[in-house]
């Protein structure tokens, strides 16, 4: 499974590119607005930060102007992948956009459906929002097990990208179903390799290699 980060955040991405694990970075309006400073100069330097796909959002609402987005987004950088909402004019947009050779994240996907459509119109990724079907009280994994299951069947070119992932259990069972990828905030990333025993263990090696090593001083000294 590809991990990507769900952040615009380049403190958090410069910190989790250290970590070796990043594939990509997914960002959205909301994301993008929390941080100072020029998107376009922020998205640049995500893209010079991690060499993957990095999904920039047009806030075009009909498919005239999303074209216009998503063409400068993509003119910016190799890396950049155009995400373009679940819409009527969004189908239009990515099936215009995939046919110039750019890749297409379809965003704000809810149900199987859509994901359908998205695959069929020639969208690289398609981003089904797991923690908001959750939020209202739908099962959000299992529109992951549908979505899989449906591109398995027809062998399309598009990948599942699960995304609004709360929590680590949410990425460990996205990966169970088979999601290609899951975009995470830095706090789930942070709690995936958290594990209460590991610390424990670790302390109580590091105790005893101590007491060891002033055992064997003690005996040197006597
Ligand atoms: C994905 O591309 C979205 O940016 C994100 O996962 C949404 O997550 P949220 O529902 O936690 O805002």
């Amino acid at each position: 499974m590809k991990i990507f980060l769900d952040t615009a955040s380049l403190k958090e991405i410069r910190e989790a590119a250290a970590l070796g694990v990043v594939d990509g970075v997914t960002t959205n309006p909301s994301l993008l607005a929390k941080e100072s400073g020029d998107p376009e100069q922020i998205l640049l330097e995500i893209c010079r930060t991690i060499d993957g796909p990095i999904s920039a959002e047009v806030v075009a609402t009909d498919a005239a102007g999303m074209l216009r987005e998503g063409r400068h987004w993509a003119a910016l950088h190799k890396n950049i992948v155009v995400k373009i909402p679940c819409i009527l004019e969004g189908l239009k947009a990515t099936k215009l956009l995939a046919s110039e050779g750019h890749r297409v994240n379809m965003t704000l996907i809810f149900s199987p459906s859509q994901a359908l459509l998205a695959a069929k119109a020639g969208a690289r990724y398609v981003s089904p929002f797991v923690g908001r079907l959750d939020d209202v009280s739908t099962d959000g994994m299992q529109v992951i097990a549908d979505i899989v299951q449906i591109f398995d069947n027809y062998d399309f070119d598009c990948e599942v990208l699960a995304a609004s992932l709360r929590h680590p259990m949410h990425v460990v069972e996205a990966a169970k179903l088979g999601a290609h990828v899951g975009t995470m905030p830095m706090s789930v990333l942070a709690a995936l390799l958290k594990h209460p025993l590991t610390d424990i263990g670790l302390k109580r090696f590091l105790e005893d290699w101590e007491k060891a090593k002033k055992e064997l001083g003690a005996k040197a000294a006597g």
